[in-house]
């Protein structure tokens, strides 16, 4: 079913991509698509995880070469055979994955490849100060006031993700493409950056904007194309594409979105035992002598902003930091959570934020990626063989709908969303007594994040304890039995699940 409209201006469009094709091996990643962008909109480019939108970009941007398919540039025929080329053609990138490095400055990932020079010709300096100057303005821009000279590891995935952002607003450029730019950011950076976008829209910029979180598009967006495994389903008015006719034209069909809900909003009056207590546990300059109870079965959410103390206070628990005071236990014993490996024996598993650093091995296979941390818990003797492994990872494959060839592949050539699942499949493969999700979903589609979410639940009612972190307050409000407040890298409040965002939000600002 092809669905097309007239263009939204007499205009011709800026961009016009038709019959592309990409196949990878046993992949057909792209069969046919096409695709319109005019000079001043936001075009939404949506689909499934799998469905074949970074690839669409990568080809689109000279990564790889279409087998064919024809690329026009303001009715120029154009193949890029690199993104530089690509961004020399006009067309500025922002991939899903930061591909920045992370051992240079902030600054210098902004001016990667086009450093400002300055002195008499043949002279040829880098102008730092112009450089840092200007990185400080455009990061200022999206309300981000961080020193550029330091290096870019030593920020988080969100601020990472935000200098991404920088560099392709920097790069001056008839088409701006952003695949998944969002995934880490707080709702008020999203503001932020739409403003930003919308600017540059009214300034008569073409923008492509891939994203999971379908409200965004709503906010922002104009037009909407669709693809389903590698198809073309059709491209549309915002305004005559509402909610569920949009998750359908993903999907395939029609799916009831209901919410997943916490086990023990309905069991009210039992109270398992505690699992996991914290007390005055303190990491100075992360976080602030924090008490915390977790139960067995209980799904407990952090609520707090990003830089709160939620991902520091996961490391602690799980081991990847040490504490300098304040004590763990673990069913009422005192423990030394001193390394994950120490942590994932105790019965602990930490899904990271970070899949590409901490996360996924991506020339390692789907099974051993997922075989990989119940080996740790088991120890590296006996080895699991390949049979188990292969049967392991079937398992997942099937139960979190993970799109594959099969489990050898290796799981780079995963899309984004479904290299995500993989790795939640290695840390509900151990079995964890205590489960910590930090931005568990993050660039998974509408479809799989409602039954990765039931998976979650229905575990937790089996006795698995989650602490559950997502920038996502509805979805950490709705999913919660209790929700532990954080602000400043201290505990605030705790709050009963079912509760409201803004309750959250109000404690989180002191108003509660
Ligand atoms: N380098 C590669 N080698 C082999 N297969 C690949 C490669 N890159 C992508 N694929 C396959 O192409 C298909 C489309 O992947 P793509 O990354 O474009 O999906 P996506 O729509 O961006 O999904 P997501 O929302 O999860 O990011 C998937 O089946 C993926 O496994
Ligand atoms: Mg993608």
């Amino acid at each position: 079913m092809t669905n097309t409209i007239k263009a939204p201006s007499a205009a011709a469009p800026v961009l016009e991509l038709s019959g592309v094709t990409k196949q990878f091996s046993s992949v057909r990643a792209l069969s046919e698509v096409n695709l319109r962008l005019f000079a001043g909109e936001v075009h939404a480019l949506m689909g499934q995880n799998g469905a074949g939108k970074s690839t669409l970009i990568k080809v689109l941007t000279g990564v790889f070469p279409a087998d064919h398919g024809d690329m026009r540039l303001n009715g120029q025929s154009i193949r890029a055979a690199s993104p530089l080329e690509a961004q020399e053609l006009g067309i500025s990138t922002v991939y899903q994955e930061v591909n920045l490095c992370p051992n240079l400055s902030v600054a210098e990932n902004i001016f990667a490849g086009r450093y400002p020079r300055k002195g008499m010709a043949g002279a040829w300096a880098i102008d730092w100060a112009r450089m840092y100057r200007e990185s400080r303005e455009l990061l200022t821009r999206l309300n981000l006031n961080i020193d550029v000279t330091q290096t870019l590891s030593s920020y988080s995935v969100a601020v990472q993700q935000m200098v991404a952002i920088a560099r392709g607003l920097s790069i001056s450029a008839q088409v701006l493409i952003l695949d998944e730019p969002t995934s880490s950011l707080d709702d008020e950076e999203v503001e932020r950056l739409y403003g930003v976008l919308r600017q540059l829209r009214d300034q008569g910029m073409a923008i492509l904007f891939v994203t999971h979180f379908l409200d965004q598009v709503y906010a922002l967006c104009d037009r909407i194309t669709v693809l389903r495994n590698g198809e073309l389903v059709g491209e549309y008015p915002v305004a005559e594409l509402g909610h569920n006719a949009l998750i359908a034209a993903m999907v395939g069909r029609e799916i009831a979105t209901s919410p997943s809900t916490s086990a023990a909003h309905d069991k009210a009056g039992e109270q398992p035992a505690v699992w996991l207590a914290t007390k005055a546990l303190n990491r100075r300059g992360h976080v602030k002598a924090i008490d915390f109870t977790i139960r067995r079965g209980e799904v407990v959410g952090l609520g707090g902003l990003l830089g709160s103390g939620r991902t520091e206070l996961a490391r602690l628990l799980f081991g990847l930091d040490r504490s300098d005071a304040g004590e763990i236990s673990i069913n009422g014993k005192s423990v030394r959570l001193d390394s994950p490996s120490t942590a994932i024996r105790l019965g602990l598993a930490l899904c990271p934020e970070d899949r590409k650093a901490e996360g996924i091995i991506a020339e390692l296979s789907v099974r051993e990626n997922i075989a990989l941390a119940l080996q740790a818990r088991l120890g590296l003797w006996p080895a699991i063989g390949r049979i188990q492994q292969t049967t392991l990872a079937d398992g997942y494959v099937k139960a979190l709908g993970i799109k594959t060839a099969d489990v050898n592949t290796p799981i780079g050539q995963l899309s984004g969303g479904n290299q995500q699942k993989a790795v939640l499949a290695r840390w509900l493969a151990t079995q964890p007594s205590l489960l910590i999700l930090d931005e568990p979903t993050r660039g998974i589609d509408v479809a799989a994040k409602q039954e990765i979410m039931n998976e979650i639940m229905t575990l937790a009612k089996q006795g698995m304890a989650v602490l559950f972190i997502s920038s996502e307050m509805d979805e950490v409000v709705r999913v919660s039995d209790r929700i532990v407040v954080l602000r400043d890298r201290a505990k605030v409040g705790e709050l009963p699940g079912g509760t409201s965002d803004q309750a959250v939000y109000a404690m989180i600002a002191g108003q509660a």
